[in-house]
């Protein structure tokens, strides 16, 4: 079959050969297709096998499903391998900065100095909020939960862009994408302002992407506020190591949201939600949870255990993967910069990060972690680092929505503008009722 390039900048599909498959209980075999990409597993084609079988596949949790083409994010779970566009992520997080690297997953190549100069611009004149939005946050108590606010606040903007409604325009797409980017991070130091009782700061033109978050979620008006560069910095690789990963939950949720072609800022709400669950980016928050709850390294043991036994629903926050089944690169970059972080801060000997690093070496010792191939991810050691930059718990995963928000639009972007795009609808394996009459309420 002749190599197909469906996208501009996607390496060809090759059909490499098929895959046979044959029903025992009928003696009929049916040919799939396999298919090969740029590199990574072999996908077997089922897209037409209802058609020819009648049969389903059944995968609930998707752990053998390739979802779709992207050329966005590359991961070998095996090898612990994570690329944004075929660039490392350690080499990204050594040479570029966040809004590179946005540029980079939008539009598929990093930018000149003069494109790196005017995205910073584009980005920088997108950051303030209509002001009717600010009203939305006085609707929650001021205990609402930050990523509550945001589900609200995120879905609230589809209201508000009526001049860039039609996503076959690529220009819509573009100029929602840099909107969902510059404003974020205004309504995520919004949302923590309005948690403490504190005024809102509008963001500043003269200041970086990171280091213009920090000043809105820090800085008050009575006096002025200078941001730690090497916070900003620090906040800055962190945004990269969270940017986008694949076909994780919150990103399927969106490009779901987005195949029925739902308003896109409604589809990154939909995808702060889902982000939110402890299993998935909530877990930064569920680690310092923990790490407070086991409370010192004497009881590591303790917690381990607990983790082992099949009967106990506690897991150990922050470690495992679907995919890695070795290190996750993300997390060896965190725990570095947590050094760099509490060294800065003059934080001598931070508990939580002498427990985090026991737990650690513990776990990666125990042949209960070891065969079952769990290590730490990326949430193990970002919430160290942040509540040392002054976050409160409840908004780590906030800072992890806001740094997704650019995969998530990215993916949205490449689903959009992929020709054999559809809205997504899976079947099932029915286990209910099969048909029966209703009985009367009189004779039930
Ligand atoms: C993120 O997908 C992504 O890319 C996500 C993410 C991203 O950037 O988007 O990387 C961000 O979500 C990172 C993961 C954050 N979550 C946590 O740290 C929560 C703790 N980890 C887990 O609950 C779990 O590891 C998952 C949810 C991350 C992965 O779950 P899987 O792939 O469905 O694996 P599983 O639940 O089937 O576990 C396999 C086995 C099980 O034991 P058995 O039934 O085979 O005997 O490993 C065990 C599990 O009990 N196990 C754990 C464990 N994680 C898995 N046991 C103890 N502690 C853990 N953390």
């Amino acid at each position: 079959m002749e190599p197909k390039t469906t996208m501009p900048g996607h390496a060809p599909v090759r059909q490499v050969g098929t895959v046979t498959v044959t029903d025992d209980t009928t003696g009929r075999t049916f040919k799939l297709p396999l298919l090969e990409g740029a590199t990574g597993p072999r996908t077997i084609d089922i897209r037409k096998l209802y058609a020819e079988s009648g049969y389903f596949t059944f995968d609930p949790g998707f752990t053998s499903t390739a979802s779709c083409e992207s050329a966005i994010t590359y991961i070998d779970g095996d090898e612990g391998v994570l690329l944004h566009r075929g660039y490392p992520i350690q080499d990204l997080a050594e040479h570029c900065d966040y809004l590179e690297v946005c540029y980079l997953l939008l539009n598929g190549e990093l930018p000149d100095a003069q494109q790196k100069a005017d995205f910073e611009r584009t980005i920088t004149y997108h950051t303030m909020v209509h002001e009717q939005l600010i009203r939305f946050y006085s609707g929650f108590r001021r205990d609402a939960h930050p990523m509550a606010v945001m589900c609200g606040v995120a879905g609230a903007l589809s209201a508000f862009y009526h001049d860039s409604t039609d996503f076959t325009n690529p220009v819509h797409r573009m100029i929602t994408s840099h909107r969902l980017i510059a404003k974020i991070p205004t309504m995520a130091a919004m949302a923590y302002k309005y948690s403490v009782g504190q005024p809102f700061m509008y963001p500043r033109n003269d200041l970086g992407y990171a280091e213009n978050f920090l000043y809105m979620t820090f800085a008050t008006p009575f006096e002025p506020y200078k941001v730690n560069p090497t916070l900003a910095k620090a906040l800055d690789k962190i945004l990269i190591l969270h940017a986008d990963h694949e076909q994780n939950a919150s990103t399927s949720t969106v490009r779901l949201a987005g195949s029925s072609h739902a308003n896109p800022f409604a589809c990154i709400a939909s995808g702060i939600t889902a982000l939110w669950g402890p299993a998935h980016g909530g877990a930064n928050e569920a680690v310092l949870k923990m790490l407070e709850e086991i409370g010192s390294a004497d009881r590591i043991p303790e917690f381990v255990k607990r983790a082992k036994d099949k009967n106990d629903p506690f897991r150990l926050m922050g470690f495992g993967h679907r995919v890695y089944k070795n290190y996750d690169p993300r997390a060896k970059i965190m725990r570095e910069l947590c050094y760099e972080v509490l060294g800065e801060l003059g934080i001598k000997d931070e508990p939580l990060l002498d427990i985090a690093m026991k737990l650690e070496k513990i776990a990666l010792e125990d042949e209960y972690f070891v065969e079952k191939k769990l290590y730490p991810n990326v949430d193990f050691y970002s919430g160290i680092i942040l509540k040392a930059m002054g976050f409160p718990t409840s908004m780590f995963t906030v800072l992890f929505a806001l740094a997704r928000t650019v995969g998530w639009i990215s993916q949205w972007k490449e689903m959009i503008e992929d020709p054999q795009q559809k809205i997504g609808r899976p079947r099932q394996l029915y286990t209910g009722a099969t048909p029966r009459s209703v009985v009367p309420l009189a004779q039930r």
